[in-house]
């Protein structure tokens, strides 16, 4: 034959080979995994699982224990709406395994550190999203090499433990009720840790060491403050470019409190208590956003334009990377320096 013949014979082949087999091809038998549904989305050549119809993890597990699964090497999992399943129990899927497993609007209260040990080498986004997780566990994530996204949101989990992940790079824990944090995690390549709208209150010291990556942190509603200890926000990556701190209690910063090494991120304070742009706390952090684009939002803090502040006045390049007014509502940019100079 013809190589182009064969070129145009191969798609019929196919075709024709998988309507007269099996129609659900490449997933089990449709009856075989119930309450699962396994569907090939033929276009973007994916196979997805839905569990959603499951009322207990048994019937999940027994679908995936005794169903007999054609391929191991999957690309969906998704169990959604509040169905009564409670618990992802030891290696849930069997051997199977998948790239994005999506957990969401669920009752979930429990993730065994084991759940997912057959997606160790490809799972790549992990979605536990509005559930009752109470804690996640965060000693398992170095075996999954491959994950990117971790999704924690809208839970009721109460810390982050120390962990490791070489892989990781968005992190999302925003709506739980974290009060602890613990030191000691390494993600070199995490970029960002979103974490609003939790108890948090203080961010232990070295926190920050192991994500000399990060791109963005966002700690809004933590209720961190009011003194910031020193190390607690020292930020050690030279990409850094967001960190957002809006609507804590934070008044002070202990020397060491805030540090940063980018030129260019956006210091977001906006919302706080702070009274005061006290120059040994703030010079170094604005001597290295003034080398780039970087800014310092302190809008909507009680700030008292006294001397503290004549460093800004003072320093034309400093003044136009400071956004904030005085607690009169005066803008800085509109005082006048020369009322510093000669008081000060
Ligand atoms: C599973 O498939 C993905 C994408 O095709 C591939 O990158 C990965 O190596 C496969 N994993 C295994 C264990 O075969
Ligand atoms: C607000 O306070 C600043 C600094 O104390 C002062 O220069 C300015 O005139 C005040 N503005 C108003 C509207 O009182």
């Amino acid at each position: 034959m013809q190589p182009w013949l064969v070129v145009l014979a191969l798609p019929f082949c196919l075709h024709s080979a998988s309507s007269r087999e099996s129609r659900t091809f490449p997933c089990p038998e449709h009856d075989a995994i119930l309450p699962c549904v396994c569907n090939h989305e033929a276009a973007i050549d994916e196979v997805h699982v839905d569990c959603s119809e499951a009322t207990t993890s048994t019937q999940i597990l027994t679908a995936f224990h005794e169903g007999f699964w054609p391929f191991d090497n999957l690309t969906e999992f998704r169990l959604k709406g509040y169905r009564k399943v409670s618990e992802i129990p030891e290696e849930i899927f069997g051997y199977v395994s998948f790239r994005r497993i999506f957990v969401e609007t669920t009752d979930v209260v429990f993730v065994d550190q084991s759940a997912f040990l057959s997606c160790r080498d490809d799972l790549a986004h992990l979605s536990f999203w509005y559930g009752h997780l109470e804690r996640f566990p965060w000693q398992s994530l170095p075996q999954f090499v491959s994950l990117a996204i971790l999704n924690l949101e809208f839970n009721e989990i109460t810390a982050i433990d120390s962990f490791e992940s070489p892989s990781l790079v968005t992190l999302r824990v925003s709506n739980n009720r974290i009060a602890t944090l613990k030191t000691g995690i390494s993600a070199p390549n995490l970029n960002a840790l979103i974490m609003n709208n939790n108890p948090i209150s203080t961010i232990p010291s070295r926190f920050f060491e192991g994500m000399e990556n990060l791109e963005e942190f966002q700690c809004q509603w933590c209720n961190l403050g009011p003194a910031i200890s020193d190390g607690s926000m020292e930020f050690r990556s030279q990409t850094l470019k967001s960190v957002y701190l809006r609507n804590n209690i934070i008044s002070s910063f202990e020397p060491g409190g805030i540090s940063v090494v980018s030129p260019d991120a956006v210091v977001d304070l906006e919302a706080n208590q702070i009274t005061e742009l006290t120059e040994s706390i703030f010079r170094p952090v604005m001597d290295f956003l003034a080398r780039g684009n970087g800014l310092l939002n302190v809008w909507d803090n009680p700030i008292v334009c006294g001397c503290s502040m004549a460093w800004v006045m003072l320093d034309p390049i400093i003044l136009e990377r400071v956004y904030g007014s005085c607690v009169n509502g005066t803008l800085f940019q509109e005082l006048d320096p020369h009322h510093f100079e000669a008081f000060c």
